[in-house]
């Protein structure tokens, strides 16, 4: 990614460039050439000025000063310089040889010397085999035209220079693109980075480690959240694997001690097939109890574990009716303990409930109830709006609990001193996993008949 943006930056910032530049080389080729042009026309008016005299008394070039000159001037550069007189021989010159040849058949020559104009241009020349240019300007002595200078170049001088001027511009531009690229390292530096950093601490958590932490004050703000977001995720992972290694734990020491007791009476039958002293009949009930034990504790484990698998979510389930339903099926149990059940509930009761939690909830609480109630007692199903939410009550007239106690009743294989044997102490704690499956709440009120008030809160649907 570092690469790619700085691939993206560099380029845009050559493109801008090149559509910058172009243009500009080519305004420079001109600007270049014309400056070449009124610099070598100036000095061939120069050069004709001195030239003038010698010219128009016919005196011979050699015996003034013109050769000296013309010979201190092309020592600059590779300028040749010629003069003609008004027939067109040459008189002076950088060159060897100019001297008596016949220049009057070159263009530019023959035209300086007929209009007495000056003149610009370009021509191959057959003499240095390359392109020339040159710049021509009359000799006048008053109105007449007595001779005329020529300056050359060949044309690759100046295409040099304008290159020269061109290689300055791809210069500039050049380091503008190294800058640019420099910048361009930095800023992706500055965003991969902290990228990176997060990545190996997403690979720590994948490794196993759920104690490595992003840091949350590193980069951009999307990053520095999202490491925020990567922070919470593996609190929370952490959270969840240690409940669950604290409940894998707690769970399997608890279903020892009912294995433990059931090998006993097992060895007990083992060693006395006939009973021994004590009732065959009684040690086997014994061992048939512990092994319902097993088994309820078991159910209990499998409920919780599918409790908090929240992949099912809630729906709208009407309370009321199946308030009514449960009521229904309990009655038979608590007639044989002459225990009333009354239930009192509105006619519809929608709340949001994981399937099944409802009739789980109400299960575990009125056996719990019936567990503790004396006979001659009432046991109470209720439904009210408590708003913002819908609660549940399930009302026994048992001993109740203190307040310590109720709290402990959510624990996990928490039960009562008076708890009869065979319970599983899992029964409150499935009820408040469901609850809060369902976005709601379980806890043990006192009631004000002196036994429990077990309140459930529903969010309403
Ligand atoms: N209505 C109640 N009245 C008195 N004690 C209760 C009541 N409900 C629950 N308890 C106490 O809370 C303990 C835990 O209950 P629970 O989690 O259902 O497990 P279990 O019923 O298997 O013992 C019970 O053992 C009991 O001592
Ligand atoms: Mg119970």
């Amino acid at each position: 990614m570092r690469n790619r943006l700085v691939v993206a930056i560099v380029g845009v910032v050559a493109l801008v460039l090149a559509v910058h530049d172009i243009p500009i080389s080519n305004y420079l080729e001109g600007v270049e050439r014309d400056r070449l042009a009124t610099r070598l026309e100036r000095d061939a008016f120069i050069i004709a000025g001195r030239a003038e005299e010698s010219l128009e008394d016919g005196v011979a070039a050699s015996d003034t000063g013109i050769a000296a000159m013309v010979d201190r001037y092309a020592v600059e550069e590779q300028l040749r310089v010629v003069i003609v007189d008004d027939a067109g021989e040459g008189v002076a010159g950088s060159e060897p040889g100019t001297i008596g040849q016949d220049f009057g058949n070159r263009d530019e020559i023959a035209e300086a010397l007929t209009s007495g104009n000056p003149n610009t241009g370009e021509r191959f020349s057959n003499t240095l085999g390359e392109d020339l240019y040159f710049v021509t300007v009359p000799v006048l002595s008053g109105d007449d035209v007595v001779g005329a200078v020529r300056i050359s170049a060949p044309e690759r001088v100046v295409s040099d220079r304008v290159a020269n001027r061109q290689r300055g511009l791809l210069g500039v531009a050049l380091i503008s693109l190294a800058i640019a690229a420099a910048v361009a390292w930095l800023l992706a530096r500055s965003i991969t980075r902290p990228l990176r950093r997060l990545e190996a601490t997403t690979a720590e958590l994948a490794g196993g480690d759920l104690t490595a932490r992003a840091d949350i004050d590193d980069g951009p703000a999307e990053i520095r959240s999202l490491a925020g977001s990567v922070n919470s995720m593996a609190s929370r992972l952490g959270q969840l694997v240690a409940r669950q290694r604290e409940f894998a734990g707690t769970a399997s020491h608890q279903l020892r001690t009912p294995l433990t007791a059931l090998r006993l009476r097992l060895e007990q039958l083992q060693r006395e097939p006939d009973g021994g002293g004590a009732d065959r009949g009684e040690v086997v009930d014994a061992a048939i109890a512990e092994t319902d034990r097993l088994r309820r504790m078991i159910e209990g484990l499998l409920l919780l574990s599918r409790a908090e698998d929240t992949a099912v979510g809630p729906t709208t389930v009407d309370l009321a009716a199946i308030v009514r339903d449960r009521a229904e099926y309990w009655r038979a149990l608590a007639d044989e303990q002459r225990v009333t059940i009354d239930s009192t509930t509105p006619a519809v009761a929608s709340v949001l409930a994981v399937p099944g939690a409802v009739e789980q909830i109400i299960d575990n609480l009125v056996d719990n109830a019936l567990e503790v109630s004396p006979a001659g007692t009432q046991l109470i199903i209720g439904v009210t709006a408590v708003a913002p939410r819908i609660e549940l009550h399930v009302v026994d007239q048992g001993p109740g609990l203190s307040e310590a106690e109720r709290e402990h009743a959510f624990d996990r294989f928490w039960r009562g001193e008076q708890a009869e044997p065979g319970g599983s102490g899992l029964g409150l704690a499935i009820v408040r996993q469901l609850a809060e499956a369902g976005g709601g709440s379980a806890e043990l009120r006192a009631a004000p008949s002196g036994g429990i008030d077990a309140v459930v809160s529903f969010v309403p649907a």
